[in-house]
């Protein structure tokens, strides 16, 4: 395995903290779009964001800081929190000075109090009207990142709000077409049905072939010993297809969503891996050593 280049890094110019919490980017809220049905108790939203052209840039699979308005119980300004950017370089609208993110409202139960607790962050993101200003950093990461070969496979693994950065990759794969063939599967987790985030958009780009798509849906399906579906599951229905990519053809995996989904992802490509007579123990770290494995979860 070639484990010298880099293939989402070559020779790129990658933007990195334009902005810090003390000085942070004045942006401004465009607008806000439910992507989850209004009397769903999961309210997941698409933000988007504009700036003043020429202020800001971003590449696809970057994350970009907020820092809510307000101090913490301490007296403190309130830590950023990071969102994954979920549209193209150009922005949705392809003119260059905007950023969307898809935020999920977070509910809690305080695990000491056992009382019902609101997410700071995205409590005030998911109720901000068009207008509003928003404090930003950023944009941060180097590596989760398009390659810019346009032949090798993209394997995107994705539970909930983690399909963000994978929406900004196809949305930047759409705007920069390519005649060369391309193996892009997204594997994604979600509970329920409703909760298939831009779901018209991945039907569209499934139904025209520029995206293969399978779909965990934990709360509706089940193994065949009466588990939840998760993404690990599709993974190793599919192992056929998905290890030649990785094994011979140059794949990039990328995962993106909760934490947990790692551990099993990687016991799913470790299973692969075994039944092909390949050593996962050592692949695993090479993968990761050439850029070609990338996980962000959280
Ligand atoms: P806080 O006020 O910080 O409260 C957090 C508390 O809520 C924690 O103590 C925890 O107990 C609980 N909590 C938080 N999340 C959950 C959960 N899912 N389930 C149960 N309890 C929970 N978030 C997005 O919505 N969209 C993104 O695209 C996104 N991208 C990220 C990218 C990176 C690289 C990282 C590190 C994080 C990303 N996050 C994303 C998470 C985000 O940064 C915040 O942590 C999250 O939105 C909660 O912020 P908050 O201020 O509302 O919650
Ligand atoms: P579930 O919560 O039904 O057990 P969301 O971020 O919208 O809550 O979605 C996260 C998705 O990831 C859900 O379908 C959730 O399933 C699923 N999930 C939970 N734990 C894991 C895990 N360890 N590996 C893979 N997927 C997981």
């Amino acid at each position: 395995m070639d484990t010298t280049t880099n293939p989402t890094q070559a020779k790129r110019d990658i933007p990195i903290n334009l902005f810090r919490p003390q000085a942070p980017l004045a942006m401004t809220l465009v607008s806000t779009k439910r992507l989850t049905p209004e009397d769903h108790p999961s309210d997941v939203r698409h933000l988007v964001l504009e700036y003043t052209e020429g202020a800001f840039r971003y590449l696809e699979g970057q994350s970009i800081g907020v820092i809510p308005p307000g101090t913490s119980e301490a007296g403190k300004p309130h830590q950023l929190r990071l969102y994954s950017v979920a549209s193209k370089r150009a922005g949705d609208d392809g003119q260059g000075h905007s950023v969307s993110f898809c935020v999920k409202r977070v509910r809690y139960t305080d695990p000491e109090s056992g009382e019902e607790r609101l997410g700071i962050t995205t409590n005030y993101l998911c109720d901000l009207e068009p207008g509003a200003e928003i404090a930003t950093t950023g944009p941060v990461g180097r590596t989760f990142l398009l390659p810019e070969d346009p032949t090798i496979p993209l394997v995107m693994i994705a539970t909930g709000t983690g399909v963000a950065p994978f929406r900004a990759f196809w949305e930047q794969l759409a705007a920069t077409p390519s005649q060369a063939p391309r193996d892009v599967w997204l594997f994604f987790g979600v509970p329920t049905s409703a909760e298939i985030l831009y779901h018209d958009e991945i039907r569209h780009l499934v139904d025209s072939g520029a995206l293969k798509l399978s779909l965990a849906i934990s709360r509706e399906q089940q193994t065949a010993d009466g588990k939840r579906v998760y993404v690990q599951h599709r993974l190793a229905e599919h192992a056929d297809a998905i290890w030649p990519l990785v094994a011979e053809r140059q794949a990039i995996v990328y995962l993106c969503g909760i934490k947990g989904m790692e551990k099993g992802v990687e016991e799913a490509f470790a299973d692969m891996a075994h039944r092909h007579g390949a050593d996962w123990e050592a692949m695993l770290p090479a993968l990761k050593k050439a850029h070609r494995w990338h996980a962000e979860t959280y």
